[in-house]
């Protein structure tokens, strides 16, 4: 999909109008894409007034509704919106949401194919917990949140698969290089197999900073990496950017 790696900030709950237009005009004259693929996720209200902005980067919503497209759905926002504003790629399936906001299989399986029937790119997000981590179980639960995809009733071109370990996300601590490599090519093999005819990019999520990015980037299978954060500062954000 990309020669590049591919470098995605997820403001999450964050931002401000203030804050998109500073953040955005110093990303336009700092940021190399020539080096990196970097993609904004930002919160809903914010997508269009970035999306018209944007010169060097692209536009990732952090939600979708899982109705289409239309419709007595109060406060949800389509698919069709989210191209509307600009939106190329969409987060799905991130831990917050999976806990916070009770987003179960189901659920994430009608999302899925919204964004993919809308031609959007999905970015799918997978991750155990610190109990699952301990144990020899955690392979086999990330498999089944893998199956998810097998399971799509339209059919899928593309993905891009997030590894972001629970305990790794805003914490501090990050996989080694080793645990990384063995997810990354759990995800690569389950793809093979299961969906052969699927290009994937395959990213990892959890406490990235400018001082780990290097390391990083160089474990094999490694596209690129989902940023939270970090990706709030925008000096901070400009150097990982640098060293993709
Ligand atoms: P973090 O979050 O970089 O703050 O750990 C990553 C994420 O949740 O996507």
């Amino acid at each position: 999909m990309f020669t590049k790696k591919l470098i995605i900030a997820n403001w999450k709950m964050n931002g401000s109008v203030a804050k998109v237009d500073q953040d955005l005009a110093f990303y336009a004259s700092h940021v190399d894409t020539n080096q990196a693929n970097v993609v904004l996720a930002l919160p809903t209200v914010y997508l269009h007034q970035a999306a018209q902005r944007k010169a060097n980067f692209a536009i990732a919503s952090q939600d979708v509704s899982q109705f289409a497209n239309f419709g007595a759905y109060t406060g949800e926002i389509s698919v069709s919106m989210l191209c509307e504003s600009g939106v190329e790629y969409v987060l799905i399936g991130h831990s917050e949401r999976r806990q916070y906001l009770f987003e179960t299989d189901s659920i994430l399986q009608k999302k899925l194919e919204n964004i993919i029937n809308a031609k959007l790119i999905p970015v799918f997000c997978i991750g155990e917990d610190l109990d699952l981590r301990e144990t020899d179980k955690y392979k086999d639960f990330l498999l089944n949140q893998l199956k998810l995809l097998t399971k799509l009733t339209c059919s899928i071109s593309e993905v891009i698969i997030a590894y972001e370990p629970i305990w790794a996300i805003g914490t501090g601590k990050i996989p080694t290089s080793v645990e990384i490599m063995e997810i990354m090519t759990l995800i690569h093999s389950f793809v093979q197999k299961s969906l052969p005819h699927v290009k994937i990019i395959t990213l990892y999520g959890g406490s990235v900073t400018s001082g780990n990015i290097t390391e990083i980037l160089q474990i094999p299978n490694v596209g690129g990496v989902l940023v939270g954060g970090a990706s709030l500062k925008p000096e901070e954000f400009t150097k990982i950017c640098e060293y993709a």
